[in-house]
């Protein structure tokens, strides 16, 4: 394996995603990408042209069996992850996996296992961890500037990209479960969704999941590749204050309400009245540090390799994404029945 310094890189897969992972690797001064792999010869002649000193391979075995190279990014279809993570870990590669990292959580752990076995980093790309917004409102969290919280909701919405190998929960919910995994430290207790297949047979284009974590607190996704109108956005609610996030909005992507509601004793003095009361105050519009989550996560990458320890996404981190992405599969083929989690 080579210096630390510089960690050789190869991209699998240039479509859509694998072109921001050949800019950023190629942008930061202690990585470099040595190879780009894909099927497709005209994507690679795009990767030719936008890196002319990267070589391009059509096989993905040339990258395993290449010395040089200590690192591969996977940004292939999520059926083909399993099958080519698999072989850049037996070939003792650090890996970078686009998410979802595979379909089921069987074949997760057996890439937990084999990261482990092999010595390798294993890190998954749930970039929205990596995000400074969603790091500003996981803060607010933490330091319980919002009180409990009470619910979220979630909206990720768009026409297309619609994709042929998974469907839109695999796609898309991937990113909300990531988030709110992450925010609450847990994966939910128990899911039920509902969805519509209009356009693949066997493969939802929209989805709507209910999810309830631990301390009660309920989350709603709604997911959908065959909408009118694109958007990325979250409500959380607090008992103290209440925050949205609208990733569309690159200024202030975050807005903090000091609204809420409480229930006191009633004034009778023998607290068989309940009165609410509700509060209205401020909205503060929090700076947010402005980086780019892919960069960000391709630094945290090149850490977790320098440290030997991945801080955010790992393989386990993913596996619980994918038992929760496999609960609502199950759910949406039992019309929407809940799912319990035994974790
Ligand atoms: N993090 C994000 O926000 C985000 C956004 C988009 C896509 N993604 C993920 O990135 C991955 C790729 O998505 P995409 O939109 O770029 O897909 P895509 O279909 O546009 O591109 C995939 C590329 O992989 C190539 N390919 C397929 N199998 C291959 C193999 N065995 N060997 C070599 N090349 C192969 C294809 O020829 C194609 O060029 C998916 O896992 C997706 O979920 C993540």
């Amino acid at each position: 394996m080579s210096s630390l310094d510089k960690i050789r890189v190869a991209v699998l897969g240039y479509g859509h995603w694998g072109p921001h992972h050949l800019r950023v690797f190629n942008t930061i001064p202690h990585s470099e990408v040595l190879r780009v792999a894909d099927m497709d010869s005209k994507r690679l002649e795009q990767a030719k042209k936008v890196a002319p000193h990267v070589q391009g391979t059509k096989a993905a075995s040339e990258i395993f069996s290449n010395p040089e190279i200590d690192a591969v990014i996977i940004a292939t279809p999520t059926t083909t992850h399993f099958e080519l993570a698999k072989k850049a870990l037996k070939a003792k590669k650090h890996l970078l996996c686009e998410k979802p990292l595979c379909k089921t959580e069987k074949e997760g752990a057996e890439l937990v296992a084999l990261a482990k076995e092999n010595g390798c980093i294993l890190m998954v790309g749930h970039v929205f961890l990596y995000n400074s917004a969603i790091n500003t409102m996981k803060g607010m969290i933490d330091s319980e500037l919002l009180g409990d919280i009470y619910y979220a909701t979630s909206t990720r919405t768009n026409l297309g990209p619609i994709r042929s190998d998974a469907d839109v929960s695999y796609d898309l919910a991937t990113h909300d479960i990531s988030i709110f995994n992450w925010f609450f430290q847990a994966e939910p207790l128990s899911v039920s969704a509902s969805g519509g297949e209009y356009l693949q047979p066997g493969l939802k284009d929209v989805v709507f999941i209910s999810l309830r974590y631990p301390n009660n607190r309920l989350v709603h996704i709604h997911v959908s590749w065959i909408d009118p109108k694109k958007i990325r956005q979250m409500t959380l609610v607090g008992s103290k204050k209440m925050v949205t996030w609208n990733d569309l909005e690159p200024q202030t992507p975050i807005a903090v309400y000091d609204k809420g509601a409480m229930v006191t004793p009633g004034e009778g003095g023998f607290g068989e009245y309940l009165r609410v009361s509700m509060w209205d105050g401020d909205v503060r519009l929090p700076k947010i540090p402005n980086s780019e989550p892919m960069m960000v996560q391709a630094n945290a990458f090149l850490d977790a390799i320098r440290n030997n320890r991945v801080e955010k996404s790992d393989g386990d981190f993913s596996l619980g994404v994918i038992r929760t992405l496999e609960a609502v599969d199950r759910s949406l083929k039992a019309s929407g029945a809940p799912v319990e989690l035994s974790k």
